[in-house]
Order: C-alpha cells, then sequence, then structure tokens
C-alpha cells in the first residue's frame, strides 16, 4: 500500500489489528495511463526529492521511474490550488479524466496474524561534519548525489558533473566512512555501515568505465570486501588504475577560482603527511535508523540496540525474530546491510511469519506471570510497567488484571512491581527466589555475597568468566532470575534480614535486555531502595547495581572480585544493627496495617 502510513497497532501474536491511512492520492491510479499530459500543463516547479534537488519535478508528478503503481500523484502542498478558477491546468489536460480534487483520504483497519517490520534506512546526512565543507564546496557531494548522477536515468542522464560549472572532472576523490565508524565523534556514529565499501568500489568502476583516463582515489580506514565476490571487485578497481590510500582527510580546502578540493591526509600505509588535489569529492556517506523507526518502536513496544537499529530477539539463533511473538525484522530496520543481505533476511522473516501462520496456534513459553485474582487491587501498576503491553486492566470496573499469555515474555517485571503480591511468575515465584535466598544464607551469611543475575547477560557473563578459566571469589552466590527486572524490593531486604553483608543485582547493558526495557525498572526500583536505605540509616552501597553483558566475562570477575572487597569492610555490629533497623520497619509497617484495617 504506497502513500499509507501505519496510524496504529493493537492486539498481539495472532491478533494484531493494524489501522493505516491511506493517504489521497487526486489522481485515480487504476484509470492513470502515466502519460504525462498532466505534468506537462501544471506550471509548478519544485525541487525532485527522489534526485536530491538536482533537477526540479511538477506539483503532479510520478515520484521516481518504476514507481509502483505507474501513476501519478498530487501533492497538495505543492498545488496552486484545486479549484480549477486559480490553476486546474492539470485536470484540463487528463482526457481520461483521472483528476480528483475531492479525494479524501481513507482509513483502514487490518487484521493479521504477524508482523514483518521493514522500515528501512536513511543515508546519514554530513552536514554536521565541518572537516569536509560538505555545505561549502559545490564540487563535493553525496554518495547518494553521486548515484543519481552517474544513473542513465538521472539529471544529467549518466554524465559525471562537477555542480560549479558543469564539466566531467578530471579528477575524483571518495572519502570512507562518513559518518560511520566514529566513536567518541558525537556528530557521527561509532558502527560499520557495512554497504560503503562495496558501493565505493562499485562507483569506482563505473567511473573507470565511463572515463577511463580519469584519476580515481578512495581515502580508507581499511577496506571491508568480506562479501561472496567482493574481493575480486576490489582487486578489479585497483587493476583498473583506481588508486586506495590508506587515511582519512583532517581537512579539506577548496581552490577559490577553479572549485577544486585539496585534501590534506595522513596516509598510515607511509606514514607521511600529504596533500591530494582533485575536481571533485564524493562523501561515502554511512547509513542511520529512520525516524519513523520511533513510531513503530512504540507501536509494537520492540527493542532497539545503542545504535537505533532495532534488536533481534537473538543474535545467532533468531536473527529475524523480535523479542515480541509473531513480529519479524527484514532490512536495515534491522542494521546496516546491502541488497542480498536483505532480500536473505526477508526471505527468512517471511518463512519464519509462514510457519506461525500455517500451523494456526503457537506454543508460549511456560515462563509467564499469573494473577492472583483475590488479591489483585485493579491498580494498573503491572500494566504500566509491562514491556510487551501483555496486561490489561479494567480499572473503572475493578476488574482484576489480566495477562495475555501469548504476549507475555516473562521477564517478571509486573510480579517485582506488583504492591500487593497479587502476580506471580512462573517458574519464577516469590517462593522459590525467597527459598534460595535462605538457602544462600543459612549457613555464615557474613561471608556471602548474594547477586541476583538475570538469565540473558549477567548469568551468561559467568559462564563467560567460566569458560575463559577467570578466578572470581567463591563468596559470591548467584540467583538466576529471567531479567533483573523480576528482583522483587522484598528479595532485598529478606537477605539483608537474613545477615546478607552485600547484595547485588546485576543485568543486561541499556539497551541490551531481553525484555525490552524491562532493566529501566530495575534501575528505578533500586534507586528507591537506595534512599529508603539512607532515611534508615542503612550504608547504600551494600546494595550493589551492575550491567554486565553476556560477553563481559573478564567484568564479570572483576566486578565479583570488588564485591567480595566490599563485603570485607561490612562488621558483625553492622550486619547486627541492620537487621534491627528492619525488624523495627517491618513492626511499623505492620501496626500501620492494622490502624488501617
Ligand atoms: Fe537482562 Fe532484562 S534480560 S536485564
Amino acid at each position: 500500500m504506497t502513500l499509507s502510513e501505519i496510524k496504529s497497532i493493537k492486539g498481539y501474536v495472532g491478533n494484531f489489528e493494524v489501522t493505516v491511512q491511506k493517504r489521497a492520492r487526486y489522481v485515480n491510479e487504476n484509470e492513470c495511463t502515466a502519460c504525462g499530459d498532466c505534468a506537462q500543463a501544471c506550471p509548478v516547479l519544485k525541487p525532485d526529492e527522489f534526485e536530491i534537488g538536482l533537477s526540479s519535478r511538477k506539483a503532479i508528478f510520478i515520484p521516481f521511474p518504476q514507481a509502483v503503481p505507474s501513476a501519478y500523484v498530487l501533492n497538495p502542498l505543492d498545488c496552486l490550488g484545486q479549484d480549477p478558477l486559480i490553476c486546474g491546468k492539470c485536470k484540463e489536460a487528463c482526457e481520461k479524466g483521472c483528476i480528483d480534487y475531492d479525494a479524501q483520504d481513507e482509513e483502514l483497519t487490518l487484521k493479521a496474524g504477524t508482523i514483518v517490520v521493514a522500515t528501512g534506512m536513511e543515508p546519514y546526512d554530513p552536514t554536521p561534519l565541518d572537516e569536509y565543507g560538505y555545505t561549502r564546496f559545490p564540487n563535493m557531494v553525496t554518495t547518494i548525489e553521486f548515484e543519481r548522477l552517474i544513473n542513465a536515468g538521472g539529471p544529467t542522464k549518466g554524465e559525471v558533473v562537477r555542480l560549479s560549472d558543469l564539466k566531467v572532472p578530471k579528477s575524483v576523490a571518495f572519502i570512507q566512512c562518513v559518518g560511520s565508524r566514529s566513536p567518541g565523534n558525537e556528530k557521527a556514529n561509532p558502527y560499520c555501515s557495512n554497504i560503503c565499501c562495496m558501493n565505493t568500489i562499485k562507483d569506482t568502476l563505473m567511473l573507470k568505465e565511463h572515463y577511463p583516463d580519469m584519476e580515481v582515489k578512495v581515502f580508507y580506514i581499511d577496506i571491508r570486501a568480506f562479501g561472496k565476490g567482493f574481493e575480486d571487485l576490489f582487486q578489479r578497481s585497483k587493476g583498473k588504475g583506481v588508486k586506495y590510500i590508506r587515511g582519512l582527510p583532517g581537512d579539506v580546502q577548496e581552490d577559490p577560482g577553479a572549485h577544486d578540493l585539496k585534501l590534506f591526509v595522513e596516509n598510515t600505509s607511509t606514514d607521511r603527511l600529504e596533500r591530494h588535489h582533485v575536481e571533485m569529492v564524493v562523501l561515502s556517506q554511512g547509513l542511520v535508523p529512520s525516524e519513523d523507526m520511533n513510531k513503530i518502536q512504540e507501536m509494537l513496544a520492540l527493542q532497539k540496540t545503542s545504535d537505533g537499529f532495532y534488536l533481534e530477539a537473538h543474535p545467532k539463533l533468531q536473527p529475524v525474530d523480535s523479542a515480541s511473538a509473531g513480529i519479524f525484522f527484514a532490512g536495515t530496520a534491522e542494521s546496516p546491510k546491502d541488497i542480498k543481505d536483505a532480500v536473505t533476511q526477508a526471505s527468512a522473516a517471511s518463512a519464519r511469519a509462514a510457519r506461525l501462520m500455517s500451523s494456526g496456534k503457537i506454543t508460549v513459553e511456560a515462563i509467564t506471570s499469573r494473577v492472583d485474582e483475590d488479591k489483585c487491587t485493579s491498580c494498573g501498576i503491572c500494566a504500566k510497567v509491562c514491556p510487551y503491553n501483555a496486561i490489561t486492566v479494567d480499572k473503572k470496573n475493578k476488574r482484576p488484571a489480566v495477562v495475555i499469555e501469548a504476549a507475555c515474555a516473562g521477564c517478571g517485571t509486573c510480579a517485582a512491581e506488583c504492591p500487593f503480591d497479587a502476580i506471580e511468575m512462573n517458574h519464577f515465584t516469590d517462593t522459590q527466589i525467597l527459598s534460595q535466598v535462605h538457602a544462600i544464607l543459612e549457613k555464615e551469611p557474613r561471608e556471602k555475597v548474594v547477586c541476583f543475575a538475570c538469565n540473558w547477560c549477567s548469568y551468561a557473563g559467568a559462564d563467560s568468566a567460566g569458560v575463559a578459566r577467570l578466578n572470581y571469589p567463591t563468596n559470591v552466590r548467584l540467583i538466576r532470575t529471567m531479567c533483573s527486572g523480576r528482583v522483587d524490593e522484598k528479595f532485598i531486604w529478606k537477605a539483608f534480614e537474613a545477615g546478607a553483608p552485600v547484595v547485588l543485582i546485576s543485568g543486561c547493558h541499556f539497551g541490551d535486555c531481553h525484555y525490552i526495557d524491562a532493566n529501566h525498572w530495575t534501575k528505578k526500583r533500586v534507586e528507591k531502595i537506595w534512599k529508603k536505605m539512607e532515611k534508615w540509616g542503612l550504608r547504600k552501597e551494600r546494595l550493589q547495581l551492575e550491567w554486565i553483558s553476556a560477553a563481559e566475562g573478564i567484568r564479570f570477575s572483576q566486578v565479583m572480585a570488588r564485591m567480595e572487597e566490599l563485603r570485607k569492610t561490612v562488621t558483625k555490629q553492622e550486619i547486627a544493627e541492620t537487621k534491627n533497623i528492619l525488624r523495627e520497619n517491618l513492626k511499623k509497617k505492620k501496626k500501620k496495617r492494622k490502624q488501617k484495617n
């Protein structure tokens, strides 16, 4: 559905309801033969977005060659006036009578069992990188602009020309990794955009094909030609005389008269500072997540990586699945990738979706939450904290919360946040976790560090430490929860009451939590507990919060060593005082509750 936008998505796997706004085209797409008479008659000229402003279009236009459907579209914001008295020329020119100024947007509701998210990406805008001067120098273009220039269907019919004088340049330089692989640079991104090396190699070959005598240089950090046949292409480019210079220019200056460009670069192969004079520069810009991804993320409660792309359920075993059942990823929505990888992923995503739908039913994980209807007061806190929108509460009619098991992923945040203990996590019940706390602290509690570790990152971090044969103190005892969000405040107090000197909660780094953003609730909860500890005169350092990923075995052992050092600072007397304070608080709490009742 073109010219359409997703307005809302409700429901869960097998029961999605998608509201789509289909914008008015003002041209009957079934009747339009794309003859172009309307555009010829239209007096409006606007920069052509598809040609990145290198040519113009009319207010009624076909967005790009091969657009589907092959029919004209009228942009009401560009149109002089749809009233025939003001303009109306396109309508007059259209013999088939396809133009309808009164067309209205439509709103459609679709039912879907599964969803494939393929929201694409945007090219990086190099404007903020002052050192390259993209907006100052007319003969510096981006890759996308270059693609339009060298395209036979583009504004120059495939002639690569300088924008300052429309002449074919004698020399062209490509600058790689523009906006990519720049950790620490706030104006750019730390990740590799995946496609730029091979795209530039392809562009250099095209240039050499069109203009064999042209001098072509590529400035790079390193060339990543890892795909099938890619190395061959790289060698072909070098064989055609393209010069590859290892080093990115630190400064670019313009020759004021001729508008040629001087690049100052440290060649890291020769360790020499060099100056290169070229007539045109192409900035090989990276890829960035599209802005619309945020809207879809909210609607579907998806996770994102720190790079801003969607996070898959598992990088190796579920590379096209989202963390929510029935939602899959395809293409650059998940990470920067080239066409071949995007097509492969799209095939995988559609196969995953088809497999699910053809079976007609799903098997849900046994680890889901369940509501004790007698205890539930319909306060709605569980629904608020659920990252998957898997809980509904009818507050108005005071109906107990309902868990949609098909949507529940089992993080346990609802169980930890419920102030009435009205939610239990199957297989990670309060009783089960508290039994572990008590078992750990039954003997010599002062010698123990109680560590709650989330299944996916911190617990796996312990495994990494083990596999790498790293040592960590034996005093540390791990209690596994699926997510750090499951660690209930009462587990902490019970541990301190039972004599724990130090309690550690460890989970995934922000952005890596396998339950979308459940670990944000962990942080909030721990901050609340720290405040209480301060108020009650307890040393808040005794409760620690650490983010450790599955790959951080070294960090895991270092954190555990630090916990052991901290444990040694906690005296017998401090533990005894803590117990007293907590008992007193408990008594006060009970008294208050009695008075209330
Ligand atoms: Fe590790 Fe949520 S899964 S903190």
